[in-house]
């Protein structure tokens, strides 16, 4: 079974070939053109200027990934394409062009969530069956979406907890910002906080635990805690004490530490949170992490602990498939074919994730 996948959701124009025989994910090419350096001189993504890049580069993408994976469109079963979430005009290039694509060669089309697509991304490139990771404990951590999941199957996905303000991601590029790092702050933050001398004990910044049970997150206080000990408490005309430009190298790495300790630490006490809650304990094989953030190098090696202290099969993706990709939409796309679950040209692009859809009326 062989997907040629497409992924616009956001600021990548993303194109790839997957194939599922006998047990094996293999990904025969995983094209990405980013527009990182489109939105830096904004330190943020321009919707309209995202959604013109898709349209100007999703054809050569796509001739990109036919060419690398070494076949003939002709040789492909299925055209996946993430359609939900993300930006609207970003998804309608993708989910346009796949449309299009599967129509001419009378090939079944696949929609794709996109957030279910990064709790796949662990499982590419491996061999093993893909039934014996289930039931499996799924945390999504990116720029747009922390939460976590009950899996039961690659496809049936119900969500526990989310973030009720900032994703992860947000937040670490929020305080790049603060500390003056530049765009993309979160690989950057990582990589200052992972300096030689850095000391994440530096500040005590505050964990966001909401309720007892609660699997939420929270990273606003976290992220006003950062600020004011970037910048100090803001006099009542809201005129801060100081500048970025007024820390040392050595404060600002701190600093860095400190939030980065902090962030993962909030992920790890909600995960350990929901393994121990009777619904879950005992009877979850594998904790499935994706997005952007699981990128992170200290989140991967708590992440590793935490697995190992609860007995379960860590599913971490490799470095090139944490950030968003089409590989993940392609893999997902072949279990959905797999069991039928095909679309029609009726699929709609939405700016909103499967768990935020109104529900049928009954
Ligand atoms: O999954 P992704 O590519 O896009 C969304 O679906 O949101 O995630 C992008 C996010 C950005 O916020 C970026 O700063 C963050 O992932 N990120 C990281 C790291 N690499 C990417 N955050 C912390 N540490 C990293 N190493
Ligand atoms: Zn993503």
């Amino acid at each position: 079974m062989r997907v040629l996948a497409l992924e616009t959701s956001c600021d990548e124009t993303a194109a790839a070939v997957v194939e599922v025989a006998g047990g094996g994910r293999r990904v025969l090419s995983n094209v990405i053109a980013s527009q990182h350096e489109l939105h830096a001189e904004y330190k943020g993504v321009v919707p309209e200027i995202a959604s013109r890049a898709h349209a100007e580069r999703i054809l050569p993408v796509i001739e990109r990934s036919i060419e690398e994976a070494g076949i003939g469109l002709g040789e492909i079963d299925a055209v996946g394409v993430g359609h939900r979430p993300g930006l609207i005009g970003s998804l309608l290039v993708g989910v346009s062009a796949a449309k299009a694509l599967a129509w001419s060669l009378g090939k079944p089309l696949i929609g794709v969530d996109h957030i279910h697509a990064h709790l796949y991304a662990g499982l590419l490139g491996t061999d093993d069956d893909v039934d014996s990771v289930y039931p499996a404990l799924g945390f999504v951590v990116s720029g747009g979406h922390t939460a976590i999941y009950r899996c039961e199957s690659p496809v049936e996905i119900t969500r526990l907890g989310a973030t009720i303000d900032d994703a992860m991601g947000e937040a670490f590029d929020k305080v790049a910002t603060i500390l003056g790092l530049p765009y993309p702050g979160g690989p950057n933050l990582d990589k200052l906080a992972r300096e030689p001398g850095a000391d994440e004990c530096a500040h005590d910044f505050p964990i966001s635990r909401l309720s007892r049970a609660s699997l939420d997150f929270s990273f606003s206080g976290l992220k006003t805690a950062v600020l004011y000990a970037v910048r100090g408490v803001p006099d009542r005309e809201g005129r801060f004490e100081r500048t970025p430009d007024d820390l040392t190298h050595a404060e600002r790495r701190d600093i860095a530490a400190s939030f980065q300790k902090a962030c993962v630490s909030a992920a790890t006490i909600k995960l350990a949170r929901a393994l121990d809650q009777p619904l879950d304990h005992g009877s979850v094989r594998s904790l499935l992490v994706g997005g952007g953030v699981s990128a992170n190098s200290r989140l991967r090696r708590e992440l590793e602990k935490l697995a190992q202290g609860h007995g379960l099969e860590l599913r971490l993706p490799s470095l090139e498939y944490c950030l968003d990709n089409a590989a993940m939409i392609g893999g997902l796309a072949c279990e959905r074919l797999r069991r039928g679950l095909t679309d029609d040209l009726s699929l709609r692009a939405s700016p909103r994730g499967v768990d935020a859809q109104p529900k049928p009326a009954a």
